[in-house]
């Protein structure tokens, strides 16, 4: 099979930001009629790792797909285009991803117009995309997190010339709207608002796979918001790398105070947002979270580690004592606010006392939820080239040390949640009980109680009778 390669990844190129204004475009389907016939009564499976990030990407591609009548499998084994969407964001990530290519790469020989698509992060890395091709030459397609919208092109040359197509520019990137999409869900769904990162915090590879810092204009936010209301959108999630920069590329005179509040005056019940970086939260965003009742108050606001010099190491722009008021102004001006977290053990010459200042900084904060990871070198980053002198044992004992102390406190704060009455809403039923069902409080909190499956995607009132780490055990309040 001839390979084609049409753009290659390039790790300095993705390093580029350069002031150039962002192009904005608006989607575009060439092909379409041909692959209109293709796409005739054929299947897809898409398997999407990482995170939300990629998440709405695929509900970009189930859109372009779908557009073309391809319809979705949930078993692989009966799909004409197979898409692995990938992430890089530590070494696990990718490992669970190699894995999946070796199940999947059997299915190529025995149907022998399948196409096998790898896109996401992991391929905007020139090494990991030399062997992905070594280990597995059943691949047919790669393309990057910004060719997306190109899916429907690639796959028509694939299909029609009997090719290995690899396109995956590193650029700092566009904005596209109008795409189609698919929503994988009816009632909550996630709105990018910036694209791409700009921090370059020294251990992280995203920057390089997603491009540059790139806002949407806000008139094109708010008319998605608009549609999202009248479909009966219960819950929105705002996305991207850093929510608060929003805006400060464009010259609109809109940050991301002003997209909280004008969607918040639209009335969509629950308002989210992920991820806030510390070091550009604005006393206006604190003071809008703060006034309007359907903007839910939890922030996750990632520290990464409690010590200043490590943070300084790490390039993220704030010292523990800078976080630590931020904390506090937040927790002043919002009552109830729910803080959520992720933190690294183990960033590269990490000392017994700076983990420390890690684990009183939780104590001190008190996180209701927390993402932990223990430090992964990735190519390419600044940090991945420091000699560490911490051995794998001593980061694996600090980590679960970092667990036990952050389940001291999220078990605790679970615990206030007895006897009190809280707004669900209805996520699905339990897996392992179909007359449990399951959903979310305001602040994030996972709830099991008994009920009707017609309550799924609306929002109940729960009392809660008993709590776990994690989750909440209760009854309906309602009638
Ligand atoms: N933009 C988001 C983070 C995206 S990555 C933010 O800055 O908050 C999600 C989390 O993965 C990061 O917050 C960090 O805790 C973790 N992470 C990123 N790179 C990592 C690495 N090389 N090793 C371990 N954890 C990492
Ligand atoms: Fe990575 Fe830092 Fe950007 Fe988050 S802010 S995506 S951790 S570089
Ligand atoms: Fe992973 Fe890419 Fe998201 S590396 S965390 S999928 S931006």
């Amino acid at each position: 099979m001839k390979t084609k390669i049409v753009n290659y990844p390039n790790l300095v190129e993705a390093q580029n930001r350069q002031k150039s204004d962002t192009q904005f475009y608006h989607a575009s389907v060439s092909h379409l009629k041909e692959m209109e016939e293709i796409g005739r009564g054929k299947k897809y499976y898409i398997h999407t790792f990482g995170c939300q990030a990629n998440i709405r990407d695929e509900e970009t591609m189930r859109g372009m797909l779908e557009s073309v009548n391809y319809i979705k499998t949930n078993n692989p084994d009966e799909a004409d285009v197979i898409i692995i969407n990938t992430c890089a964001v530590r070494e696990n990530a990718e490992d669970k991803v190699y894995g999946e290519i070796g199940n999947l790469k059997r299915l190529r020989k025995i149907n022998k117009k399948l196409v096998l698509g790898i896109c996401g992060c992991m391929v905007e890395q020139p090494e990991i995309l030399e062997i992905l091709q070594a280990k597995f030459p059943e691949v047919n397609l790669y393309f990057g997190t910004h060719e997306i919208n190109q899916l429907l092109d690639l796959i028509y040359e694939v299909y029609i010339n009997d090719i290995r197509l690899i396109s995956i520019k590193s650029k700092q990137g566009e904005v596209i709207e109008n795409e189609k999409v698919v929503r994988s869900n009816n009632y909550k769904a996630y709105v990018n608002i910036i694209y791409g990162c700009n921090k370059f915090c020294t251990y992280c590879i995203v920057p390089y796979t997603r491009g540059k810092e790139r806002s949407r204009h806000f008139s094109d936010i708010m008319d998605e918001v608009r549609e999202l209301k009248k479909q009966g959108y219960q819950e929105i999630t705002f996305l991207g790398q850093n929510v608060n920069a929003y805006g400060k590329d464009l010259d609109e005179g809109h940050g991301f105070a002003d997209v909280l509040e004008e969607a918040a005056k639209m009335g969509i019940p629950r308002i989210r947002f992920t991820t806030s970086h510390p070091w550009d939260f604005s006393s206006k965003m604190i003071e809008i979270i703060a006034k309007y009742e359907n903007i839910m108050k939890c922030i996750h606001l990632p520290v990464q580690s409690g010590s200043s010099e490590v943070l300084r190491l790490m390039g993220r722009r704030y010292t523990r004592e800078h976080y630590l008021a931020l904390v506090k102004e937040m927790r002043d001006k919002i009552p109830g606010l729910s803080l959520s977290t992720d933190i690294i053990v183990g960033f590269p010459n990490e000392t017994e006392e700076q983990f420390n200042e890690t684990l009183t900084l939780v104590d001190e904060v008190k996180y209701e939820s927390a993402f932990t990871f223990i430090y992964s070198p990735r190519r390419g980053t600044p940090a991945a080239k420091i000699n560490d002198n911490v051995s794998y044992a001593d980061k694996s004992r600090r980590f679960k040390e970092l667990v036990k102390h952050l389940e001291v406190n999220i078990e605790a704060d679970s615990k206030r949640y007895i006897g009190g009455t809280y707004k669900v809403l209805v996520d699905g039923t339990s897996k392992t009980d179909d007359n449990m069902l399951s959903g979310y409080t305001e602040s994030n909190k996972l709830v099991h109680f008994k009920g009707d499956e017609s309550l799924i995607g609306k929002i109940v009132n729960v009392k809660i009778l008993e709590s776990h780490t994690y989750s909440l055990i209760g009854e309906l309040a309602d009638e």
